[in-house]
């Protein structure tokens, strides 16, 4: 079976992005990341990307004003370019409408950096430290026009320590989410990912019973 074309967008230092570059430098991993797009001319993980010899491209967010239909428009032209068949947001700043989330059903997923569905949106390690929370950890989830509510496909899970910091803990599911952001599009990637009422099941059965939890660190 081939290897799905995957774009990776991003717009910022692109950490996720080089852990899932990492992993499909393996010849035997199911997706190959074949562009790195970004909004943002700045972003680090651009000149990472360029680096090992992958096709980046910018579509600045800026230059569109207000009008994000065009915005998105210029994001698809180029996905279509690359014929890019999953799409996998890391760090990508942008909220993306209804418009375009729904050319891509079930073929772009996000990482977010805490146990869905608690803690959508930003700050989120900051604020499980603020609710006292005991675990905490990180989200790759299907996209869906709604912000951090699609489907889960597979979550891990840091414990809270007392001594933790915004930063601390930070790091912790960082390295998280670099451990899980690869498995899971592996899983995507090889079609063993269906979406039954909202949910994920993984060869058929429920997410949690398909080992997708990783345990406490
Ligand atoms: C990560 O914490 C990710 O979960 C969130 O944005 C951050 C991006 O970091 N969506 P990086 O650019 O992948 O290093």
């Amino acid at each position: 079976m081939s290897r799905k074309r995957v774009a990776v967008l991003i717009s910022g230092r692109g950490s996720n992005m080089a852990a899932l570059i990492d992993a499909a430098k393996d010849k035997t991993f199911p997706a190959e990341i074949v562009l790195v797009l970004s909004n943002r001319p700045d972003a680090g993980g651009l000149a990472t990307a360029s680096a090992t010899g992958i096709a980046t491209e910018v579509v600045e967010h800026t230059q569109y004003g207000k009008d994000r239909a065009a915005f998105e428009a210029a994001l698809q032209a180029a996905l279509v370019k690359h014929r890019i068949e999953i799409v996998c947001l890391a760090g990508f700043m942008r909220l993306l409408t209804a418009g375009f989330v729904d050319r891509w059903p079930e073929r772009m997923i996000n990482i977010h950096p805490a146990l869905l569905p608690a803690f959508k949106g930003l700050d989120t390690h900051q604020r499980a430290l603020d609710a006292g929370a005991k675990v905490h950890g990180a989200t790759v989830h299907f996209v869906v026009p709604e912000m951090d509510a699609g489907p889960i496909i597979m979550q891990g899970v840091v414990a809270v320590s007392p001594d933790d910091n915004e930063q601390t803990l930070g790091q912790r599911v960082l390295a998280v989410e670099h451990r899980i952001y690869p498995q899971a599009l592996k899983m995507l990637a090889e079609g063993r990912v269906r979406v039954i009422d909202g949910r994920c099941l993984i060869d058929g059965v429920p997410v949690s019973d398909a080992g997708t939890t990783a345990p406490p660190d």
